[in-house]
């Protein structure tokens, strides 16, 4: 969607994302205290993600509340384009994921989309994007996801599976349906073109509502597979949108796979994630120290804080004290700086861990 001051598309996020403005331009709902609510009464509480307005936007979330509060199931769809390395950012829609999966206990599936990054990019090969696929599953699988009820769909190998939804959907998309919600183009190439059919795929793959946690970009993707849903005969799909992790150099730039510093991967080591935060990540804080004591520091440019906020502080007496610390000049910037780097390096620890017994075990979530 173009706009004067920032652009989120499925391929291109750029801006300063005023998200209230993106909740009227794509036409979704806010994420209601009623909503709230009902979620903590079925799951006993709220994840923090949602309690923080991480996850601030929705379609037809109340439809799947009705549907699990029925007794009746549904289950979740979420995915990757696989361009490169896990970042911490692409882990913010898998953990929403795992939560309602241990909560709702239901099926997921997980589609990585290697066809996707190789039409969308000049200069990637297909071999690339697949074993990027590889390299993103065991993140995924990483955040304790079981065989027994996830899926993971690599396109490329799975077509075989998708293939006759695709075909379904394909044929109630038309071109000027594409142009309008993606803005193509006569040199676009037909891979993209058809692509929107193949990410739609999934949400049919059982007979039941699914719901789609994702970062907001995804969703001109899922308004097509919605107007088409009932020419096909099946339930539209609900979503949960979440917002973009910003990159270390400041809230107005999403992290891109490409931007080797201004990101932190899942596999980079505690130095290196030390050198990023101390180096790279913008600051919220006073020229000086001095300064810095009398004025305080903006919690809401700064990246350090934006991290514990959006994922590495889930305490919120904790991040609350931190805040406030930070605003009143009690807390600066090196100290804020690290204490992320510390909590950062714990999550990863564990996650690298879990990434090695991840890798022995991925042909058991590959679909056969
Ligand atoms: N297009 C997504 C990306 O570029 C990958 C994807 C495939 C996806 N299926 C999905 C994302 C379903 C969210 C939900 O990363």
């Amino acid at each position: 969607m173009l706009n004067k001051d920032f652009t989120v598309t499925p391929w291109y996020v750029e801006g300063a994302i005023d998200y209230n403005k993106l909740i009227k331009q794509f036409g979704t709902e806010r994420i209601s205290e009623n909503i709230l609510y009902r979620l903590e009464k079925i799951t006993g509480d709220i994840h923090f993600m949602l309690k923080r307005g991480i996850f601030f936007s929705h379609r037809d979330l109340h439809k799947i509340l009705d549907v699990y509060e029925q007794n009746n199931k549904f289950f979740v769809y979420t995915g990757r384009g696989p361009s490169g390395n896990t970042h911490i950012g692409h882990l913010i829609p898998w953990i929403l994921t795992k939560w309602i999966q241990d909560k709702f206990n239901t099926n997921v599936y997980f589609q990585l989309s290697d066809d996707e990054k190789f039409f969308a990019n000049k200069n990637i090969t297909l071999s690339t994007t697949s074993r990027f696929a590889y390299e993103n599953a065991i993140d995924f699988i990483a955040l304790g996801f079981k065989p027994n009820n996830t899926k993971i769909i690599i396109n490329t190998k799975n077509i075989n599976n998708l293939y006759p939804l695709t075909c379904q959907i394909a044929k109630k998309i038309n071109l000027s349906n594409v142009k309008a919600v993606f803005g193509f183009t006569n040199d676009t190439n037909i891979g993209m073109i058809f692509y929107t059919a193949l990410q739609s795929a999934p949400c049919f793959i059982e007979n039941k509502p699914v719901l789609i946690p994702l970062g907001i970009d995804q969703d001109p993707h899922f308004r097509i597979t919605r107007d088409i849903a009932p020419k096909i005969g099946k339930i539209k799909p609900a979503i949960i949108h979440g917002m973009m992790m910003p990159s270390l150099l400041g809230i107005n730039s999403k992290m891109s796979t490409s931007q080797k510093n201004s990101v932190i991967y899942t596999t980079d080591s505690p130095n290196i994630v030390k050198n990023k935060i101390n180096k790279y990540a913008f600051s919220g804080g006073q020229s000086d120290i001095k300064m810095h004591r009398k004025k305080g520091g903006d919690p809401s440019v700064d990246i350090a804080y934006q991290y514990m906020h959006m994922f590495f502080e889930p305490d919120d007496k904790k991040l609350k004290k931190i805040h406030d610390d930070y605003i009143s000049g009690r807390l600066l910037t090196g100290e804020l700086k690290s204490m992320t780097i510390t909590k950062i390096n714990e999550f990863l620890e564990k996650h690298q861990h879990r990434r090695d017994e991840a890798v022995k075990h991925i042909d058991e979530y590959v679909l056969q």
